[in-house]
């Protein structure tokens, strides 16, 4: 099966990267949002992005009218999905608020269209078993920056097939990512990972055993991280890792236990980056 309009579910932080990273490789592509500021915060990202390459002379500007030309914003699920090849839905980390949209769309794709998940942590089979096509579906983790991180993480889940896994490798190479494939557990491979270390810098920082800037000086210094643990808890969103660390601590039990200071934080609204406020003001 050969991939050719690619539709994307959500204009945010994931879903625009996606977006862009699709058209990029030659895909049309519909990002849909639920509100229009949201794809117009989607398409101001995906243009400053495209902008900066060229500005630097990694990109003409009329192949960045090209590439901008691919993307269609829009509200409309119908529009969005109708003749798409396969939806990546990169909708809120809620369950329930997954699932219904699985529920909507199964009314409007053709039965051969694949559902990609991006979730953090969430699990693919569980999401699978309410549609009519667990064999087409899978889950495909990003990475934030999306245009700039190398990695795709696929996940089979119970009843995804070898056909679907080969074309969300095939896919995942096309649009520019090294892929792994892992199996379902618990936020899979690299957030149970790293998403455990934030959450332990989050102890540290609380327990007084170091300030905010050093214990993120010192992972840099000190394990050749690119960015401190608590400057990429501000990256990826605090409320995301929240989200991430309570899934693993009611699957996996209590050395998963979120750190009291993250909860407090995302409470505060204390977001990250995106709220210009987290550990560090923005
Ligand atoms: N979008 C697009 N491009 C971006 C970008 C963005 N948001 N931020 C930076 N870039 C590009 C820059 O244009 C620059 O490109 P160039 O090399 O062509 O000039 C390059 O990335 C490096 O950027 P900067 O020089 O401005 O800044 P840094 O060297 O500090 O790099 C960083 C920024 C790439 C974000 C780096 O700090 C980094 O790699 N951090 C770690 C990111 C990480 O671990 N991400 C995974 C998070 S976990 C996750 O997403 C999973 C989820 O489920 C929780």
């Amino acid at each position: 099966m050969e991939i050719k309009k690619v539709c994307v579910l959500g204009a945010g932080l994931m879903g625009n990267g996606i977006t862009q990273v699709c058209a990029q490789a030659g895909y049309e592509v519909a990002m849909r949002d639920i509100e229009q500021r949201f794809i117009d915060g989607g398409m101001k990202t995906i243009t400053k992005n495209l902008s900066r390459e060229v500005e630097k002379g990694k990109r003409t500007k009329e192949d960045m009218d090209v590439v901008l030309g691919r993307i269609k914003p829009t509200l409309d699920l119908k529009e969005a999905a109708a003749g798409a090849d396969v939806v990546v839905e990169v909708v809120i980390e809620v369950m329930d608020v997954k699932k219904q949209v699985y529920k909507e769309l199964m009314s409007i794709v053709s039965k051969d269209c694949l559902f990609f998940t991006n979730t953090s942590g969430l699990s693919i089979t569980e999401m699978a078993a309410i549609t009519d096509r667990p064999a087409k579906f899978i889950g495909t983790h990003f990475f934030n920056p999306v245009p700039v991180m190398k990695l795709l993480e696929i996940i089979r889940g119970h009843e995804t097939s070898d056909e679907t896994v080969e074309i969300a490798k095939a896919w995942g190479k096309k649009i520019g990512k090294e892929v792994v494939v892992v199996k379902e557990a618990p936020a899979f491979a690299v957030n149970r990972i790293l998403c455990t270390m934030l959450n332990e810098a989050f102890f540290v920082l609380d327990e007084g055993i170091a300030e905010a800037a050093d214990i993120d000086k010192a992972m840099v210094l000190g394990c050749n991280h690119p960015i401190g643990p608590l400057a990429l808890s501000d990256l990826v969103g605090n409320e995301t890792l929240l989200r991430v660390i309570e899934g693993l601590h009611r699957e996996l039990g209590d050395k998963y236990r979120p750190a009291p200071l993250l909860r407090k934080l995302v409470r505060a609204g204390r977001f990250g980056r995106k709220t210009g406020k987290g550990v560090y003001d923005y």
